[in-house]
């Protein structure tokens, strides 16, 4: 069982009745051998004092974001954490949280936290099941956030049913799977295809499409935070991953990832292809700037190596390769013909009839697809959910 030992937590308090467990909760993080800051919301001192939360987590609890002792650096906080607990949640920290309104030093860190960040939704039943928390909730989450679901019982109105901040124990266990769950692709290689293909017409233009690398830089990420070595091939796009663990190669043209995808495939345990690779090229790019002279201009287009069916002509027992299909029309048949004829082992559906849901949002909504028929459909997630979805979903295979 994993164990917190040197884990940098940081422990958002906001101001509810819960925040009495927020001291059982620092104790029992601190005996796992976890480092914790505590950061209180003003109106969380008035249900518990910063006294108490520093004798327990051995630093001062900060609740200002600056004070007369100096600057409370949220962006260093931010930094320096493995992970940041909110607990309890108000209603109020989670409107404000998801709507960036960093008044307090609990938001403003959150806002710089780079690391995986919980919350612990604490708060009557009628606020809790009030349209605008449940769309917060759902915000949050669709932002990559965890949430760690409210328990049922006497609240502190004398009113009963969901809104109880789940214990300590509970929340100290939910962080023990998360990074249990994290290092479940520790010794594995996966090779990721990413972005867009740009093929050159001349040194000015080129044929491209809308891909922006999001999904594939998600799932890259993913993998590399569950412990893989991760080779992310990507296509011209603005992103830069930031999590260690992923070697990043950049390409332009179809041709070039075609030959980086096919030189480390022979290593990769998983090979995931989402990337939008242009299918045809201009047969020849003129070396200089295309002159604007009749009303017409022919490209001879060719046909771009098929990346999926060279790894998976390729494919070795014991390798999994999956890929993608953006659609508009006959999703399900078309899908499933691209599984068949790349050998896929299994492959991601996503369609431009889903609002939401393709090139360059954040969200995407997906269904897998296995070779047995076995179909799972997602709702509209972001797109770092999905690829938390899709791992789960291929690591299922792997084992
Ligand atoms: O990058 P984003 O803006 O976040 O958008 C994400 C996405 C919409 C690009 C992504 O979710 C997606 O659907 N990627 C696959 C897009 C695509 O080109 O699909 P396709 O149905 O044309 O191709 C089928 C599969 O073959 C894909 O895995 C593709 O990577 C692969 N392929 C296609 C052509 C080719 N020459 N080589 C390939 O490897």
């Amino acid at each position: 069982m994993t164990n917190l030992k040197g884990k940098k937590i940081l422990l958002g308090i906001s101001g509810s009745i819960a925040a009495y467990k927020s001291a059982f909760l620092t104790r029992l993080l601190v005996k796992e051998g976890a480092e914790v800051q505590v950061l209180m919301t003003p109106s969380a001192k008035s249900f518990i004092t910063p006294l108490t939360l520093a004798t327990l987590s051995q630093k001062p609890a900060f609740s200002e974001v600056s004070s007369e002792e100096g600057w409370n650096n949220h962006v260093e906080m931010g930094l320096w954490a493995d992970a940041m607990i909110i607990a309890p949640a108000t209603a109020t920290t989670l409107a404000k949280m998801s709507i960036g309104l960093a008044d307090n030093i609990i938001v403003a860190t959150y806002l710089s936290a780079r690391c995986p960040v919980f919350f612990a939704p604490a708060m009557d039943l009628d606020m809790w099941a009030h349209p605008t928390t449940q769309e917060n909730v759902r915000r949050l989450q669709n932002y990559g956030n965890h949430l760690i679901p409210v328990g049922e019982g006497e609240l502190a109105s004398g009113l009963a049913g969901p809104g109880r901040m789940a214990e300590p124990e509970e929340i100290v266990e939910y962080l023990r799977r998360f990074w249990q769950q994290e290092q479940s692709l520790a010794g594995r290689k996966v090779l990721i295809t990413a972005g867009p293909t740009y093929e050159p017409i001349d040194p000015v233009r080129f044929i491209g499409n809308r891909s922006s690398g999001k999904m594939g830089v998600a799932l890259a990420e993913a993998a590399a935070r569950r412990g893989a070595a991760v080779i992310l091939v990507l296509g011209p796009s603005r992103l830069s991953p930031q999590q260690p663990g992923i070697q990043t190669i950049r390409v332009e043209t179809a041709d070039q990832m075609h030959k980086v995808a096919v030189q480390h495939f022979p290593a990769a345990d998983l090979a995931i292809l989402a990337a939008a690779v242009a299918d045809y090229r201009p047969q020849e790019a003129s070396l200089q700037k295309i002159k604007k002279k009749s009303d017409t201009l022919n490209l001879e287009l060719t046909k771009t190596p098929d990346i999926a069916a060279s790894l998976g002509r390729s494919k070795k027992p014991g390798q999994l390769l999956v890929g993608f299909a953006l659609e508009t029309q006959n999703e399900l048949t078309n899908a499933r013909e691209k599984l068949e004829k790349k050998n896929f082992d299994c492959i991601v559906l996503n369609s431009l009839q889903d609002a939401g849901a393709g090139f360059n949002y954040d969200t995407n909504k997906v269904s897998i697809l296995h070779k047995n028929n076995k179909i799972r459909n997602f709702e509209l997630k972001s797109k770092a959910a999905v690829a938390e979805d899709i791992l789960n979903e291929v690591e299922a295979l792997l084992r």
